[in-house]
């Protein structure tokens, strides 16, 4: 009897010290289980107390007074299912007559502590089904990601969600992105994440760092052309510009369009092209994007418009030739000039991580949906990496990248430094790396970037 109690006494102290230290181990020992227990034991109790249950029908009544037995109860939607996961519980439900999804959306923070979980957040899988999903933790915290995710082509995890889902960068479902954020508060480890995803695909990366390239350039052997001043910055954009047409014309060629065929009109991409005619699709990431837009001079002005007529050229038309832009910055509003906001329109995908004031809150999500502005003001200033990633359909959630450090991404990048194309327009921006051949002589007005 004194062993059993030792024993029981051992295994609360266990599960009491791993609930404290290591949350994520906690809910795949104890957690999962006893959560699971309590949310069967307690599921129509809560349910009742949360207002979600209908009252008996009228057959039902009327049976039970035909048949003299005591009048049935107020019953609550039926579980489909019970799913353990990682970090949570999926509950899906099949709502009753008379009750929609916004009644359990209304309902989640009183689900939250009726059920004892982290956070509850649902949504409607079709009509009349729900599904529920709650974490047993706080997962933002300390953020692990599944070792089995659902990567594809151009589509690559980059966050963990606040509901335990893996959030995604799909570069064909959404081809241009911004990223804004206070200083400090986690963009280049959001795009560093990025570049550690697509550096095992097929893809050619572009970067451009004005912070004279502290971020990119230690990953400079998965790059195809980098710059890290806002000349080269002009003279590589021009370029990508020139790819554009030239994979226009290529796309053109094989649909067999008529030459006058006004490029925009192009209504194919480069992934209806058959395989061994597709041109790799590009990726540029620029990090701190004001820089480019910012000038002293009238010569530097001229520089500037003509970035950002390029940025706008490639956000506009950009994606059917496989050029997609990945834009990081701390501001991005009209006091940045003209064109600003018409670049910004174009781009699709908008995460904000911590922001200092409203304003730029509402550069990211402004004419997108309020309520991720608000979600944006509240992230709280130690939770660095923590951002609100929406995109313009108006839905958005709170997610956090892995905290990978550049040692780990330098690495990834080198493991992955074969599969860096050379694209024959990029050569002169190709950085040139001690072991690695030179780049090959400029063709054009450009000069080749300093590693
Ligand atoms: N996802 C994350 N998880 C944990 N810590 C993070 C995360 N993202 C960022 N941090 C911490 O915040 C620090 C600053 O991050 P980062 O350099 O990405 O900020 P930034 O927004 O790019 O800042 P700046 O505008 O000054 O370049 C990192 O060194 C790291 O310690
Ligand atoms: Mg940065």
């Amino acid at each position: 009897m004194t062993g059993f109690a030792v024993a029981l006494v051992l295994v609360v102290a266990a599960a009491g010290l791993l609930r404290w230290r290591r949350p994520a181990w906690y809910w795949m020992t104890f957690g999962v289980t006893l959560a699971s227990l309590r949310v069967l034991v307690r599921y129509a109790t809560v349910m009742d107390a949360c207002g979600l249950t209908v009252p008996p029908s009228r057959w039902r009544l009327a049976l039970a007074r035909a048949t003299n037995r005591p009048a049935p109860e107020s019953r609550p939607p039926r579980i489909l299912l019970l799913r353990p996961t990682r970090t949570g519980l999926v509950l899906r439900l099949k709502l009753r007559p008379g009750q929609d999804a916004f009644d359990v959306a209304a309902a989640s923070d009183r689900l939250r502590h009726s059920f004892s979980m982290y956070g509850v957040t649902s949504r409607e899988l079709r009509s009349g089904v729900v599904e529920v999903r709650m974490t047993g933790y706080d997962v933002l915290k300390r953020v692990q990601m599944p070792a089995q995710t659902d990567t594809r082509p151009m589509r690559v995890p980059v966050a963990l969600r606040e509901d335990g889902s893996v959030h995604y960068r799909d570069y064909r479902a959404i081809p241009h992105a911004l990223t804004l954020g206070a200083t400090e508060s986690g963009k280049s480890v959001y795009q560093r994440n990025l570049v550690a995803g697509l550096a095992a695909q097929d893809v050619a990366l572009v970067g451009i760092d004005c912070k004279q390239g502290v971020e990119l350039f230690p990953l400079a052997r998965r790059f195809s052309a980098l710059a890290d001043n806002p000349d080269t910055a002009a003279d590589l954009l021009d370029a990508l510009v020139t790819r554009m047409g030239e994979v226009y014309q290529l796309i053109r060629a094989e649909q067999r369009i008529t030459a006058d065929v006004p490029d925009a009109e192009i209504a194919a991409d480069i992934w209806d092209l058959p395989d061994h005619l597709r041109p790799t699709p590009v990726v540029v990431l620029v990090d701190e994007v004001a820089e480019l837009a910012l000038f002293a001079s009238k010569e530097e002005e001229k520089r500037r418009d003509r970035i950002i007529t390029a940025l706008v050229r490639l956000a506009q038309l950009g994606r059917a030739a496989g050029i997609y832009l990945e834009i990081c910055g701390q501001r991005f509003g009209s006091e940045l000039g003209k064109g600003i906001t018409m670049l910004r329109a174009q781009l699709t995908g908008r995460t904000a991580h911590r922001v200092n004031d409203e304003t730029s809150a509402n550069m990211a999500f402004g004419d997108i949906s309020p309520d991720a502005v608000l979600a944006a003001i509240q992230i709280p200033a130690e939770m660095r990496g923590v951002a609100v990633a929406g995109d313009s359909t108006g839905g958005w959630h709170r997610i956090r990248a892995p905290h990978t450090t550049l040692r780990q991404a330098v690495n990834t990048c080198n493991r992955h430094a074969d599969r860096t194309p050379d694209l024959p327009e990029l050569a002169p921006f190709r950085p040139a790396l001690p072991g690695t051949p030179a780049a090959p002589v400029p063709l054009s007005k450009a000069a080749p970037a300093a590693a």
